[in-house]
């Protein structure tokens, strides 16, 4: 066995974890359910349709209806649905410019596809502090990071310590608990960041004045890349 693998886990780290999230998520309520499938006749009835019909892969009504369903509840202004969460953020990411040796923040307690996705366009992913009300990126911490440990050369702005081109922020909506969307957007446009949504779990909620995610979708889930 590898060191890593016998080294023996921080319990006292573990339980303090444990309760701080029990205490953001309110334990009366009981366990969460994480993926849940809330499926019924209507989506027996929907799949069978597809299937009777043959448009069962990226195209057809359905996917277009969807598309257009989609836009109108977010206001967004096109839609492209994808067959994965981890797909839609990496097709968002590279439609924003995102490539080779650029490094991406993200909020550490965080789901694998956004680390995945980042990767996958040849990114870094640099994780960063998450407040203990929302669960999402603390923007507060992450304002006076940047303005400490980055620095802007020749309209780039460069960590610091890696040298890397720190160019995006990744939100995402903890067990659906909207980020303040509104605070994060002010934050990359002073700073010049792309800003990129990963919304899944949570329906058509609202934070402040920033409708932040779309009906109806647990994922495949909408990625929104927004300068
Ligand atoms: C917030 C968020 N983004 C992206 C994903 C990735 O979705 P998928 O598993 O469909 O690739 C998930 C899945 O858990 C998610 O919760």
């Amino acid at each position: 066995m590898s060191d890593r693998r016998s080294r023996p886990a921080d319990t006292g780290l573990v339980a303090a974890l444990a309760e701080r999230l029990a205490s953001v998520l309110s334990p009366e309520r009981g366990p969460y359910p994480l993926h849940a499938p809330d499926l019924g006749p209507e989506e027996a009835h929907a799949v069978a349709d597809c299937v009777a019909s043959g448009w069962v892969s990226t195209a057809g009504d359905r996917t277009h209806n969807f598309e257009a369903a989609l836009a109108a509840a977010t206001g967004a202004a096109h839609v492209v649905a994808t067959a994965s969460g981890t797909a839609a953020l990496h097709a968002g990411l590279v439609a924003a410019g995102i490539g080779p040796g650029d490094e991406v923040l993200m909020p550490a307690l965080n789901v694998v596809a956004t680390a995945n996705a980042v990767a996958h366009a040849g990114a870094v992913p640099h994780f960063v502090e998450v407040e203990e009300t929302g669960l999402g990126v603390d923007v507060a911490a992450l304002a006076q990071w940047l303005d400490t440990a980055t620095v802007v050369r020749h309209g780039v702005r460069r960590n610091r310590v890696t040298g890397r081109p720190v160019r995006a922020l990744v939100v995402m909506h903890c067990l659906g608990h909207p980020v303040d969307l509104d605070a994060a957007a002010a934050l990359a446009r002073d700073t010049g960041l792309i800003l990129v949504r990963t919304p899944p779990r949570l329906s058509a909620a609202r934070t402040g004045m920033a409708r932040s995610a779309a009906t109806g979708c647990s994922p495949p889930c909408p990625s929104t890349a927004t300068r």
